[in-house]
């Protein structure tokens, strides 16, 4: 076990729907309350949720928590949210990285972490009004050691673990080491932000899987397609269109390209 002292206090649930929505409940006092900074951190989620209407699919072997802080405590504002992911991502990528090689890790724009082009991580901030002010949740899913053999095809096949990738086995206590790095990076990339966002814009920017490469993003009422021109310090995805630049603030990439 590893008991190193964390930055923010951790709450345990072998099961829960959703860390992000518990995290929500508690917010908002619809099922109890809880004081930020708190990591709910589950073993097993019932519902667990990606962007979007999608599902996240995780087992005991994958890190599943949300932080839930108070954003005027950190200086974060409301134009920061969006950025939170991003941030995260360098979080995940720097927890990762003693594990397997930095130049097989990728962020791929908004929220998503990858190996070898292969998610392994994804994370989903959201930014509420709770009765005693706003609240920033950030929910983070890193697959450590998930074995994927339940999962779809398709997921099977746009996803892995870190194990699979780092070439050695990794136990129960790598998973936590890496937990309480992650904890630590994410405080770290949040301040960042708050203070100067110039150092992490860049890491972010160094990272990006998409850069150079074909890329579609859905926005709903049209697609926006071209080559991927790098993500700006705004948080936005650029995009060479056939028809000039043009940046992208949300929406759905696809992943065919
Ligand atoms: C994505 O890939 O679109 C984001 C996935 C985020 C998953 C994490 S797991 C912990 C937290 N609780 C959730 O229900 N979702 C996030």
């Amino acid at each position: 076990m590893n008991d190193r002292p964390l930055p923010w206090p951790v709450r345990r649930l072998d099961e829960v729907d959703s860390t992000n929505d518990l995290a929500r409940r508690l917010a908002t006092g619809s099922d109890g309350s809880a004081r930020p900074p708190l990591v709910l951190r589950a073993d097993r989620q019932t519902r667990g949720r990606g962007r979007g209407a999608n599902a996240w699919w995780s087992d005991e072997g994958s890190l599943t928590f949300s932080a839930l802080l108070d954003p005027t405590a950190i200086g974060l504002l409301d134009r920061h949210t969006p950025l939170c992911s991003l941030a995260a991502a360098v979080a995940v990528v720097d927890a990762i990285s003693p594990r397997v090689d930095r130049g097989r890790l990728a962020i791929r724009w908004p929220n998503d972490v990858e190996i070898d082009g292969r998610k392994v991580a994804g994370i989903l901030p959201e930014r509420i009004n709770g009765p005693e002010g706003p609240r920033l949740i950030i929910g983070i899913g890193l697959n450590v050691r998930t074995r994927l053999d339940d999962a779809s095809a398709e997921v099977r096949r746009m996803a892995g673990s870190l194990a699979e990738f780092a070439g050695i086995p990794l136990e129960p206590d790598d998973q936590e080491a890496i937990f309480a790095d992650l904890i630590e990076l994410l405080r770290g990339s949040l301040q960042l932000l708050s203070e100067d966002a110039a150092d992490l814009s860049r890491r972010w920017a160094e990272l990006d899987q998409l850069l150079g490469r074909p890329v579609r993003v859905d926005l709903g009422r049209k697609i926006v397609a071209g080559i991927g021109a790098g993500i700006g310090p705004d948080g936005g995805l650029r995009i060479d269109t056939g028809s000039g630049p043009q940046t992208v603030y949300g929406g759905r990439v696809l992943r065919d390209g």
